[in-house]
């Protein structure tokens, strides 16, 4: 949105599900790029909700139609464009893709990750999976038939694999481009620099999926992030065996690209990721999550609003020699100021900017890593 007019004014259908009345509300919101101002009116009462006020802690990049916004501690769903000229603006300029990290690349996710962000991609969702032969089967159905489609079934379904829904204009094309041939050598040949070049092993092991266009882009990720949540797309990994802890990539670091560089120290420092899941917390979730900061924790309540501002992605990581103790260390202290000091090279030092936006929620009493893993992948997941 550089260069816009001095008039310019968005226009989205956004909802809030109001937990008092157990409804949920409808608006219309307008964006001004100009001074990065909102204003909101209650669609149902007809009234202004939201007086035009200036609102810098949402970037203009975040207006787009599917995005969820937190206006004053209200998580907004933008549901749709609420006009033409909005519609002609962004909608060509946001598009999403499907893409699967495959079981062969499942060690280079980092890298994968690192590379899908350099290239101008968000990540919007994402889920670690392992596969079933139905539901690989199923994914494939076109390829059903062909000589490779067996093969192909079997190495899906033989490891974990992570499902990505991706944002960028004109995302279909560009991350088939950044993908590179199917084949791994032909890649190698003529795309050095590509996904499967850098990363996949033959024809079929080939590192990464894209989709081949906006509809099979549409269908394969209603197959795995369905819409409606009464449908079912493949579960997650976790393994809630009580030997493992919780990180979570806050919302401020999901937004400034920082998964990717996340996921890689993790990887790197021999940490075992035993599941990952993409969220949109709502306050009330956010409040019972962090509810044994309650009247401990000055930034509590910030902590809260952070944790329910955007998209977070949840990390079951296997605890080190079996304590979750030894994790929590590797993330580092709380205050990233501190952090820098005493601990340079945890991640909480690297990616943390304030002791609320200090990047990773980890799990802190180690009784309390169960529960936490459950909390994320079992009960929220349900
Ligand atoms: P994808 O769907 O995974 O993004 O790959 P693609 O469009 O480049 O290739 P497609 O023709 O759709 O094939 C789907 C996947 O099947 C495996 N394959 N093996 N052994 C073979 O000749 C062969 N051909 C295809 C690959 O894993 C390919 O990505
Ligand atoms: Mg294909």
């Amino acid at each position: 949105m550089n260069g816009v007019e001095d008039s310019t004014r968005y226009c989205f259908i956004a909802e809030w599900f109001d937990p008092q009345a157990a409804l949920v509300r409808q608006y219309q919101l307008f964006f001004y790029p100009r001074d990065c101002s909102i204003e909101i009116f209650d669609l149902k009462t007809r009234r202004s909700f939201l007086k035009k006020t200036k609102y810098e802690t949402i970037k203009g990049s975040e207006y787009f139609v599917g995005n969820v916004i937190n206006v004053y501690s209200r998580q907004m769903t933008l549901k749709e464009y609420g006009d033409e000229f909005t519609r002609k603006a962004l909608g060509t300029s946001q598009e999403t893709t499907f893409a699967i990290i495959k079981p062969d690349a499942i060690r280079f996710k980092g890298d994968i990750l690192q590379a899908i962000y350099r290239d101008g991609f968000k990540v919007t969702q994402i889920q670690m999976c392992h596969l079933t032969k139905e539901q690989a089967s199923a994914f494939y159905a076109e390829h059903n038939g062909k000589p490779f489609f067996n093969d192909l079934v079997s190495f899906m379904t033989s490891g974990c694999c992570i499902a990505l829904e991706l944002m960028r204009p004109n995302a279909v094309m560009r991350w088939r481009d950044l993908l590179g041939p199917t084949n791994t050598a032909q890649a190698q040949a003529t795309a050095p620099n590509s996904i499967r070049a850098r990363f996949g092993t033959d024809q079929t092991r080939n590192a990464c999926h894209g989709s081949d266009s906006q509809e099979s882009a549409q269908r394969e990720l209603e197959f795995f992030f369905p819409k409606d949540a009464r449908k079912k797309g493949p579960g997650n990994t976790a393994r809630l065996s009580g030997d493992t802890t919780l990180a979570i990539v806050k919302p401020q670091a999901v937004k400034d690209d920082q998964l990717g560089d996340i996921v890689k120290d993790i990887d790197s420092a021999g940490l075992q990721i035993t599941a990952i899941k993409s969220f949109n917390l709502e306050k009330s979730d956010a409040e019972e999550f962090l509810e044994v900061y309650k009247g401990v924790v000055s930034e509590y309540g910030d902590m809260v609003v952070e944790m329910s501002s955007g998209t977070c992605v949840a990390i079951e990581v296997e605890a080190p020699q079996g304590d979750p103790a030894k994790f929590r260390a590797f993330v580092g202290p709380a205050d990233p100021e501190i952090a820098k000091h005493l601990r340079p090279q945890t991640l909480r030092a690297k990616y943390g900017k304030s002791k609320v936006q200090n990047a990773v929620h980890c799990t802190d009493l180690v009784d309390d890593a169960p529960l936490e893993v459950e909390y994320f992948f079992r009960i929220l997941s349900q």
